[in-house]
């Protein structure tokens, strides 16, 4: 038996929802190219098709979105329960409990019995979490602030909602067209360190809302989503451009990541930080009067010029989390919101990957390398020393 560290390399399921080439950078959910899907598909759409592996016709995606709108609503008690938590609580923490609390609200015994027996229950569980994960999100952002939440809106796309929830006024087009591609280029990336709890947490049959409650604590950790937040904290802390080379060397040097930069599956920039890095210069020239890139956009070019010198022989490129974050901040978003807009939007991948793993079910369970010591005698207490 061989020990891979991070099972770096090693295939824990067989998958058909999205493909990953990374040494060209191709990214593909159900066979379209993500470029495609993220310039001309919706979050709505693209949701669809990671669930039942097909691009939805008219009707199939009206009666969809109309289910997702139909949603949003959260029922007073959960309410309750995010109003009891601490206003510091981070809005990632607040995600994963209030998500794992809805498996008391939408029970299913049903579900219990057998994993794809009830699929209507299935199906009405898929779309009240991905539909409630928005709201959450935006409710949350007012309540730690000290007010009440704004209620969403049906007439409004999910993006759309989103943007209004959080800031209050009719959302900006321009703004609503970036977050649902930043939605879609977020919405799965084969098994990373997030989907694959999904799985194994679903393996075991466990209520879909602790599922994903699972996912998210997973998620949450700056080597995984939580990077985005981090990236604009550095961008932030270097401040200019003139500033990036030293204080990359610095952090080199002392052997500490550069946030944003990196990822396990691609050896050449991440196809989904091209797309975003294109997008957002374009909405970002068009915003500002004087056709202007912002002062963190040029600061991120710049941090990535050196490290493509000091680190690309290491195949180490900006990752999607190194633009999403700039993206959000001139959202007017605050940085804690960063890591749930990506849960919100990975909430669909999650979801396919779930319902993938109960069609052909087997409960995960790895086997280790033993290192500890050899057979050891139990001394009682009173005649140990050390
Ligand atoms: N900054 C500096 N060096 C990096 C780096 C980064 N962000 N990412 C990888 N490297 C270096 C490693 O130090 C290692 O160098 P070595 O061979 O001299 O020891 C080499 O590149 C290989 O990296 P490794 O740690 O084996 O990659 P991994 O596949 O285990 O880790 C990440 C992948 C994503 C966890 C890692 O790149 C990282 O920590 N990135 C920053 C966090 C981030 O942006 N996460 C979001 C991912 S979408």
């Amino acid at each position: 038996m061989q020990y891979i560290p991070g099972l770096a390399g090693v295939p824990a399921t067989e998958s058909q929802i999205s493909f990953i080439d990374g040494q060209n950078g191709v990214l593909t959910y159900r066979g379209y190219d993500i470029q495609e899907l993220a310039e001309n598909s919706s979050f709505e759409e693209t949701t669809l098709l990671l669930l039942f592996g097909e691009l939805p016709t008219v009707d199939e995606l009206q009666r969809f979105d109309q289910r997702l709108r139909d949603n949003r609503k959260v029922k007073f008690n959960i309410r309750e329960i995010m109003r009891n938590l601490p206003s510091s609580t981070h809005p990632m923490h607040m995600l994963q409990v209030v998500v794992a609390s809805l498996a008391s609200f939408y029970p299913s015994t049903e579900y219990m019995k057998g994993a794809t027996e009830n699929q209507e229950y299935i199906n009405d569980v898929t779309v009240k979490i991905i539909a409630h994960m928005g709201t959450l999100v935006a409710m949350w952002e007012h309540m730690r602030n000290g007010y009440d939440p704004i209620e969403p809106r049906k007439d409004l796309t999910y993006a759309e909602n989103f943007l209004y929830m959080v800031n209050g006024e009719e959302p900006d087009p321009d703004w609503a067209r970036l977050l649902d591609a930043c939605l879609v280029l977020h919405a799965e990336h084969t098994i990373n360190a997030s989907t694959f709890t999904t799985m194994v947490t679903g393996s075991t049959l466990a209520n879909p809302c602790s599922v994903i409650s699972s996912a998210i604590a997973s998620l949450s950790g700056p080597l995984h989503g939580g990077a985005n937040q981090k990236v604009i904290e550095m961008l932030d802390e270097i401040g200019s451009p003139e500033n990036a080379r030293a204080y990359i060397e610095a952090r080199l040097a002392k052997k500490k990541v550069i946030w944003g930069m990196g990822h396990r599956e691609y050896k050449t920039k991440d196809p989904r930080a091209t797309i975003l890095q294109k997008m957002s210069a374009e909405v970002l020239k068009k915003k500002s009067d004087a056709g202007r890139l912002s002062k963190s956009f040029e600061v991120a070019m710049e941090v990535e010029r050196v490290c493509e010198e000091l680190l690309g022989h290491k195949g180490v490129y900006p990752n999607v989390d190194f633009y999403s974050g700039i993206l959000y901040k001139e959202m007017g978003f605050d940085a804690g919101l960063f890591t749930p807009i990506f849960a919100v939007a990975r909430s669909a991948g999650w979801m396919a990957h779930w319902r993938e793993q109960l069609q052909n079910n087997r409960i995960f369970r790895p086997t280790q390398i033993y290192t500890g010591q050899g057979k050891a005698c139990y001394l009682p207490l009173d005649q140990r020393s050390r």
